[in-house]
């Protein structure tokens, strides 16, 4: 379906926080595309993870663009924070936006380079108004909150109506797809047009995270075919 290369975003999520310097230099020297920090506030989602001070720790660690995923109910407080602090994507849920047109914008103004993201139960029409305004859609396979849960096929139909539209337009935003993305996993999200995958568990849970990155990636190519 896509013609780019697929891409693989490690989620530090499931990193060892003791060494982060190390996993990072880990899954850099395995080909990764981007570093994802998954913000959690307690509110959106049942747990409690990072803020702008880890993206400002992950970017002065490693020269890989920060893909920031925002899990919080109120992104447009605290977009400009994680900005500030290095992150490249600024990615907020459309659940929490009404009109995300204004944060689009703001994200956009300040720098960096917008995406909405789509829980499981969200329905496409929620996120397609808004695909011609931003860099990164952000497909959750999961119900957002915690690494190392199962992958939930039946959002491929929906994964497959935003890879459409995107191809029918012509459009230059990026398909992200997290949660649950592994070797096994991975040729399906690319038949059904993911182009960006988000793995944590399956890289930093891996024997060898450098390794399984392009693990991941081989299988993601394979399944495209
Ligand atoms: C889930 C997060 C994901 C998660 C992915 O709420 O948004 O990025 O860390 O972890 P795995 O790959 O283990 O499902
Ligand atoms: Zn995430």
């Amino acid at each position: 379906m896509g013609i780019g290369r697929i891409q693989i975003a490690p989620s530090i999520l499931a990193a060892d926080f003791t060494r982060l310097g190390d996993e990072l230099k880990r899954i850099e020297d395995g080909g990764a595309d981007l570093i994802h920090v998954d913000v959690m506030d307690g509110h959106f989602v049942p747990n409690l993870t990072m803020g702008p001070f880890i993206v400002e720790a992950v970017r002065r660690a490693t020269d890989l663009p920060v893909d920031a995923h925002l899990m919080i109910t109120e992104p447009e407080r605290y977009a400009q924070s994680f900005i500030d602090a290095g992150a490249d994507y600024v990615v907020f849920h459309t659940e929490v936006a009404e009109d995300p047109r204004p944060l689009i914008d703001a994200i956009r103004d300040a720098g960096a380079k917008p995406g909405l993201s789509i829980n499981p139960p969200t329905e496409a029409s929620r996120i397609e108004p808004w695909l011609e305004l931003i860099d990164m859609v952000l497909v959750m396979t999961v119900n957002p909150g915690f690494a190392g849960q199962s992958f939930m096929a039946d959002v491929m139909p929906k994964l497959r109506q935003i890879a459409d539209w995107k191809r029918e337009r012509g459009l230059g935003v990026l398909i992200e797809v997290d949660g649950g993305v592994s070797v096994t996993t991975a040729p399906t999200v690319a038949s059904n047009g993911g182009e960006v995958l988000v793995a944590g568990s399956a890289v930093f849970c891996a024997d060898d995270p450098a390794a399984a990155v392009g693990a991941i990636r081989d299988a993601a190519e394979g399944g495209r075919l």
